[in-house]
């Protein structure tokens, strides 16, 4: 057997990796990001991991939100406190209309590389590189732009340093304590139904503090009223930079990916053998795996056997992203290998990236429908094999963006050209996001009954 290191992974067949030209360079930087101080310490991403620990259990449910890619160009402390806004929302409704606690990681502070179909990409005659985040190299669709630059790592770290500190403070320095229930309500979305909703969720929650104020329980005296734990994470899709923040923790001795709190592989560098699955099979921190369509039950049971040999709860989170229309057949025969090898798995509902389509205006969209359907099937499917649906995992923003169309305050086809910001794939916007939280908050109720 070969003995695992942060740098084991160069080893293995690797898929998605931009192709640097100038090595001396790449190397520098990467000398460099292994100077800088870690983004997280490892005794958060215990702490995460013991309360993902809860949601296996059902005791607890698991949001994950952000971003489908971070970028340069977007990069505003109102963007990063409207997608915080949009969270604690969407969390205290889960919370108060679903009757469970929830925990809330970003897709934030260094969600910056992207997987991509194709090595190319050809618009008018002219081949490029394709795009792959802003981690790597630029949107624009110039052979300039598109040439992997390294420095670009170290100016992503220090995005991602900036973002994981400004969310530390909304959650620790006022923003997240409840009685700000009613200022999570973003500006632009008073207007819509979901919003009504929300807002008469929030007056019930103001006149519970009222009540409780008056038996001496403040934020002064619970910590719990006055700060949330956050948490980040993102797609461990480029190894160099994952391989210099992989530290050796001074307490306990193990190694820990210190970018970010949580970490997942995505569907298409999920293979056993691959890099990907080597980086992080050897790291502490909780980790996720997505599964799309063309997951194997078999190959499933094989990650879960190398990513969590021990069978500890909270470490691995399996994020199936099958469509609308595929879940209801894919996902009870995993549930089914996984039950019978007695392997404890979270099992969370990313329904974005099998839903995607181009609309008719040639906009890469995801109807607001087929997300809350496969929403539906993926609840239903857990009921009915008597197993937890803990968690969702979606991209989405705290800004009015017409990227997924329909939903309340209904965006249509014609209406994606007014605020399609994406630099990737489309997100919810703080409307849409909100309406499938009073979704799941019906669904947890009705769970626990
Ligand atoms: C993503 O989460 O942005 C992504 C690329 O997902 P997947 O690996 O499931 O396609
Ligand atoms: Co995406």
């Amino acid at each position: 057997m070969s003995i695992w290191s942060p740098t084991s992974w160069r080893e293995k067949p690797v898929l998605q990796q931009p192709t640097y030209t100038k090595k001396d360079e790449l190397n520098r930087v990467l000398k460099e990001l292994e100077n800088y101080p870690p983004l997280v310490f490892a005794g958060e991403a215990k702490r995460l991991k013991s309360q993902l620990a809860d949601v296996v259990e059902g005791k607890a449910f698991l949001l994950q939100g952000g971003d489908c890619a971070e970028s340069f160009s977007e990069f505003h402390a109102d963007n990063i406190r409207d997608t915080f806004k949009a969270l604690m929302q969407m969390a205290v409704v889960m919370t108060y209309a679903g009757g469970v606690p929830v925990v809330k990681v970003g897709r934030l502070g260094g969600q910056f590389a992207k997987p991509r179909s194709s090595d190319t990409e050809t618009f008018d005659g002219i081949t490029l590189n394709s795009y792959r985040g802003d981690i790597i190299n630029g949107v624009d669709f110039t052979e300039e732009a598109r040439v992997p630059d390294p420095e670009r790592m170290i100016k992503a770290y220090n995005q991602a340093a900036a973002t994981q500190n400004l969310l530390r403070a909304f959650a620790t320095g006022g923003l997240a304590d409840l009685h700000q229930v009613h200022k999570w309500n973003l500006d632009f979305a008073h207007k819509s139904e979901v919003s009504a909703k929300y807002e008469k969720l929030a007056q019930e929650i103001e006149n519970s503090l009222k009540f409780m104020q008056a038996c001496g329980i403040t934020s002064e005296t619970h910590r719990g009223l006055r700060e949330t734990d956050f948490y980040t994470s993102h797609e461990a899709l480029l190894l160099p930079y994952e391989e210099a923040f992989t530290r050796k923790d001074s307490i306990s001795g193990d190694w820990y990916d210190t970018s970010a709190h949580m970490l997942w592989i995505g569907d298409r560098t999920r293979q056993l053998d691959g890099a990907h699955v080597e980086c992080l099979k050897g790291v502490k921190n909780p980790i996720g795996v997505k599964a799309g369509p063309t997951m194997d039950p078999e190959d499933l049971i094989r990650l879960c056997q190398t990513l969590n040999p021990d069978n500890e709860a909270g470490r691995l989170n399996v994020i199936v992203r099958m469509g609308a229309n595929k879940v209801g057949e894919g996902m009870p025969k995993l549930i089914r290998a996984v039950e019978k090898e007695g392997m404890k798995v979270l099992w969370s509902c990313d329904p974005m990236h099998g839903n995607t389509i181009k609309s008719s205006t040639n906009f890469k969209t995801r109807p607001v429908d087929s997300i809350l359907t496969e929403m539906k099937q993926f609840f239903q499917v857990h009921k009915a094999e008597g197993t937890v649906g803990g968690g969702v995992h979606l991209e989405m923003t705290g800004k009015n963006v017409t990227e997924c169309i329909g939903g309340s305050f209904t965006v249509t086809e014609e209406d994606l050209s007014s605020r399609y910001h994406t630099h990737c794939d489309p997100r919810l916007n703080a409307d849409q996001s909100l309406e499938l939280a009073f979704l799941i908050a019906d669904t947890l109720k009705e769970a626990k009954k």
